[in-house]
């Protein structure tokens, strides 16, 4: 027996109420609340119980994957697209996530269905072309009723990207496309359809302001793999990360340029420039499996006033810590001085490893004496002043080799050493170096 009960909704966070409010308790948002007619299904549904298994009689589970034929999203996934599983592609209007799905779409030979709820078929054919597209099994199907997606994917397809799920809705339920408990159901249907068929489905969802797609993390609990794409309009660069991922690591990361004919994998694109100049320094940082050399630069400046720290993709706090240490151990009068810190290429280093080059970046900005381009600095700086092993540095070292760099300063020397390495203890042995 069904009946039919008002309530009222939170959009920003689901969370639900007999009456209307203000301000939602749960989230704090204001004015959020709107009436939804709520489907109220009896709880005497007659459902036969799970049989209980034998833990030692379960048969194990055997995941196959296939590849995207991109070598970048086969590396973010664990090794490949699982059938059945419910992958999320998260990331800020304009980031490029239709571009990466049709990419996918038009680039593996199988059968595929592309969702449009957002443009025209014209549209996505425009882009097709210009990404050049040849799949001859993918098929487009305007649609933003959930019911009739899950009928047509019944007819049989081994791929479906849905863009984006911000825009599809059940007609069982009564709040507008977007909402949490929109959203939240059609992902439900979705992730049904896709466990009893054996389907991969991509689904594509926009962050908000806050950061979250569609409320708070609805949709993260739900899905097998949540993948950010990262990346600034005004910037080439791309970054896909794993969030989550039921089927492989979250450590490792694609790396994407925006380019005329779409998305290309920038594996091969350098992040530093070989001219030395003042200011500027080389370390190799590691995500995932991947080291990238990368250039740091520094700008040291007479400070007229109360003295400026700015970072760009680096961490604030860290570059307050590392000058507090200079000015103690070298006695560099640092609170005379604006200190301006910025990572080439729009990469965020999130490891202490580059602490060192950073050191040197700012000195040699300080002190306006060029670095010889053909050194590379890893190593994390303490409180005290010491310097501290890097984890993978000999893989590190290797990137750098190859990328023809001559010299590495380090911590602790190696086994092998692919490069000439110096070791380097201490801030001020550092400083004496250079
Ligand atoms: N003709 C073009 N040449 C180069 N880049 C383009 C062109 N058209 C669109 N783009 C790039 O594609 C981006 C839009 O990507 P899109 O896949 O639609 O993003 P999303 O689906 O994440 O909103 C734009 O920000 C722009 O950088
Ligand atoms: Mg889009």
């Amino acid at each position: 027996m069904a009946k039919k009960k008002t309530v009222f909704e939170c959009c920003e966070c689901g969370y639900k109420s007999a009456k209307w409010m203000g301000k939602c308790p749960a989230c704090g948002s204001w004015e959020s609340f709107i009436e939804i007619k709520e489907e109220k299904t009896s709880t005497k549904t007659s459902s036969t119980p799970s049989k209980v298994l034998k833990f030692d009689e379960i048969e194990k589970e055997e995941i196959e994957k296939f590849s995207s034929n991109d070598s970048e999203l086969d590396l973010v996934l664990g090794g490949g697209i699982v059938p059945g599983s419910l992958v999320l592609i998260g990331g800020s209007p304009g980031v490029g996530k239709s571009t990466l799905m049709l990419k996918l779409a038009g680039n593996i030979n199988k059968k595929v269905l592309y969702v449009a709820g957002e443009e025209s078929p014209g549209q996505i054919k425009l882009r097709a072309q210009r990404l050049g597209i040849k799949n001859k099994n993918l098929f487009l199907m305007p649609e933003i009723v959930v019911e009739n997606i899950i009928e047509e994917i019944k007819k049989g397809y081994d791929l479906v990207i849905i863009d984006s799920i911000q825009t599809i809705y059940s007609q069982e339920i009564q709040s507008a496309p977007g909402s949490v408990s929109q959203v939240r159901e059609a992902t439900f249907e979705l992730m049904r359809i896709a466990k009893e068929n054996k389907i991969p489905i991509f689904i594509i969802g926009h962050i908000t302001k806050e950061g979250s797609i569609a409320g708070p993390r609805v949709l993260e609990h739900m899905v097998d793999t949540v993948l950010y794409f990262e990346g600034e309009a005004s910037r080439e660069l791309r970054i896909l990360r794993a969030f989550k991922n039921r089927f492989g690591s979250t450590s490792e990361i694609g790396i994407f340029e925006m380019t005329k004919q779409g998305l290309v994998s920038a594996k091969n694109k350098n992040f530093f420039s070989k001219k030395a100049l003042p200011g500027s320094a080389i370390t190799v940082i590691l995500e995932g499996s991947r080291p990238i050399v990368l250039e740091v630069q520094a700008l040291v400046s007479e400070s007229y006033g109360v003295p400026k720290r700015s970072v760009t993709g680096f961490d604030l706090p860290r570059l307050n810590m590392i000058l507090a240490l200079l000015e103690k151990k070298l006695n560099l009068p640092f609170n005379q001085y604006d200190v301006f810190v910025n990572v080439t290429g729009g990469i965020k280093i999130n490891e202490p490893a580059a602490d060192l080059a950073i050191i040197a970046a700012i000195t040699s900005s300080f002190r306006n004496r060029p670095i010889s381009k053909e050194t590379v600095f890893l190593g994390e700086v303490s409180l005290v002043g010491d310097i501290r092993d890097v984890p993978g540095l000999e893989q590190r070292l290797k990137e750098a080799a190859n990328l023809g760099f001559k010299k590495a300063i380090v911590p602790t020397k190696p086994l092998e050493e692919p490069l000439k390495c110096y070791e380097v203890k201490e801030v001020e042995k550092l400083i004496e170096w250079m």
